[in-house]
């Protein structure tokens, strides 16, 4: 966890995801916001000339800001939330950012209704899902979901808490994709690892050099 607390907003951030992981501790997955270092690690792995974005589980903002901070523009994101407080919270704070209120499952319907769809299709989903807790119906129907707006070489990239691969193999192979592991980032709370899922037969896409990382 990253203990340098610079800003207010962040404080207020930890305090907002700490009293909603009190209320649905399976939801929310993790007590506290992903640290800089994680957020850093998953924006590492965006292809190098990715432009449009799809946020899974936006929580209290950690990976939207290194997402904007990385340069992704308002117009080329979407942040999906499912928890009605947070959904309010990511409005106040990025104000310029759209935000949409429902299920990552849905993310057809809601990239349609939310107009993300003009501009085209994602070239990355980043997800703070907690894919791991998951019913394998419910990770393969997100899965699926986000391979529907992604381009044919769009990215899944999620991280976990676990040593193993967040989905099973099985799953990965009915959806035809296959997996990638990044190194553990110790300084978060609890240590996370990055995975990558892309379709099996697209053509690999390198991921932002380890020098600029
Ligand atoms: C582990 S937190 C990650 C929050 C943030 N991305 C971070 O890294 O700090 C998981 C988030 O996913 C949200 N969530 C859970 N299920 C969801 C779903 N089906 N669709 C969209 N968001 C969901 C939770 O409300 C929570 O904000």
């Amino acid at each position: 966890m990253d203990i340098d607390l610079k800003t207010r907003d962040e404080v207020a951030s930890r305090w907002i995801f700490f009293r909603q992981w009190l209320r649905n501790p399976l939801s929310m997955a993790a007590i506290s916001p992903s640290s800089r270092q994680l957020a850093k690690r998953m924006i590492a792995e965006l292809p190098v000339d990715c432009r449009r974005v799809i946020e899974f589980g936006g929580g209290t903002g950690a990976i939207t800001k290194a997402l904007i901070d990385h340069g992704i523009t308002p117009e080329n994101l979407l942040i999906v939330e499912l928890n009605a407080d947070l959904y309010r919270h990511l409005r106040s704070r990025f104000p310029r950012v759209p935000v949409v209120h429902g299920s990552a499952a849905d993310i057809e319907r809601l990239a349609r209704e939310s107009g993300f769809d003009r501009g085209g299709p994602a070239d990355a989903v980043v997800s703070g899902l907690g894919l791991l807790s998951m019913a394998r119906a419910d990770q393969r129907a997100i899965l699926d979901a986000a391979f529907s707006v992604m381009t044919a070489e769009g990215r899944f990239i999620q991280f976990t808490y676990g040593p193993v691969s967040p989905v099973p193999i099985e799953v990965l192979s009915e959806l035809g994709l296959i997996a990638t592991r990044s190194r553990l980032t110790w300084w978060n709370l609890p240590p996370a690892t990055v995975w990558v899922f892309s379709r099996a037969r697209s053509r690999a896409v390198p991921a932002v050099p380890s020098r600029l990382r």
